[in-house]
């Protein structure tokens, strides 16, 4: 990433960061698709400057959380504040920036002309569109192949890509749904890099990740399974509360909790019946 990095929050929001403010308050949230609870009665604070891990095998709710935040699912029941305001709000929505899990890329499009896309959505024009795309791209090194169609990229340039058209409007608040699947371990280095650096800049990240080895980046985890939250705390917490030396082990150690409390539940279950 390179040091000219466009000025999206300055030092307000570097004071903000150290003030730890609300960001993202999550009550009792809920999401039911028919008889399957995919997020099941979720709390979680997260706050100005973190950058959070949300850690969870696949189907363990991560996507449908994430698509709640950024307004794109409803939940079943609960809420969701971002910045005080309840989700979804049309007033959030030019301070998130949402990377999918799946590309939302146009594959027949240039790089340039995707990002001309994303910067219309937020109502970047003229010549604020112009400077906000060249910078992006400069910042994702994609500057050399602004004019050529996506179809065209690596993985990881798409990847890349994406992650330019999430930030194009400055948003104070990323979600990161998986950036770094499939993308090798340099370019895994690199965006962390970029994550920190979005992160000193006081933009407060919210991450998804396979990769446990990516859990000592973020400056809190929510261990995610079956739709719960089994844990959240800062990392060392998470190991040192569980005995753990590593973020794998200390991970089925809170997964093994989970399935001991759905035994006891079955088992009074059982007993009243
Ligand atoms: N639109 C939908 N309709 C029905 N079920 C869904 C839908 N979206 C997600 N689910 C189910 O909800 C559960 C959680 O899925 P989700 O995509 O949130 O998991 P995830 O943690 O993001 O997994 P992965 O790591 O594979 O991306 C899964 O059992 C999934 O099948
Ligand atoms: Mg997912």
């Amino acid at each position: 990433m390179t040091e000219t990095g466009p000025e999206i929050h300055g030092e307000r929001q570097a004071q903000r960061s150290a003030n730890g403010e609300p960001v993202v308050v999550v009550k009792q949230l809920v999401k039911e698709f028919g008889k399957l609870r995919a997020v099941d009665n979720l709390n979680m604070v997260i706050n100005t400057g973190e950058t959070y891990g949300l850690i969870g095998p696949n189907g363990s709710g991560k996507t449908t959380l994430i698509r709640m935040m950024v307004g794109l699912s409803r939940p079943t029941s609960g809420t969701i504040h971002i910045l005080g305001e309840k989700i979804p709000s049309h007033k959030v929505s030019p301070n998130l920036g949402y990377m999918p899990q799946l590309s939302a890329l146009y594959l027949d499009l240039t790089a340039a002309q995707n990002m001309r896309f994303f910067c219309k959505i937020y109502g970047l024009r003229g010549k604020e569109q112009g400077k906000r795309i060249r910078e992006m791209l400069e910042r994702v090194d994609l500057a050399d192949r602004a004019n050529d169609v996506v179809s065209k990229f690596s993985g990881g340039m798409k990847q890349r890509l994406s992650l330019a058209c999430a930030l194009v409007h400055g948003p104070r608040l990323l979600m990161l749904d998986e950036p770094t699947v499939g993308v090798d371990p340099e370019l895994r280095r690199t965006f962390w890099q970029y994550f920190a650096q979005l992160n000193s800049e006081g933009v407060t990240i919210i991450v998804s990740t396979h990769h446990l080895d990516e859990a000592s980046r973020c400056t809190r985890l929510g261990l995610m399974r079956l739709g719960e939250l089994l844990a959240q705390d800062v990392p060392q917490d998470l190991l040192r509360n569980s005995g753990k030396d590593n973020m794998e082990e200390a991970f089925l150690y809170y997964a093994s909790r989970q399935d001991e409390e759905v035994e006891e539940e079955t088992l009074e279950k059982e007993e009243i019946q």
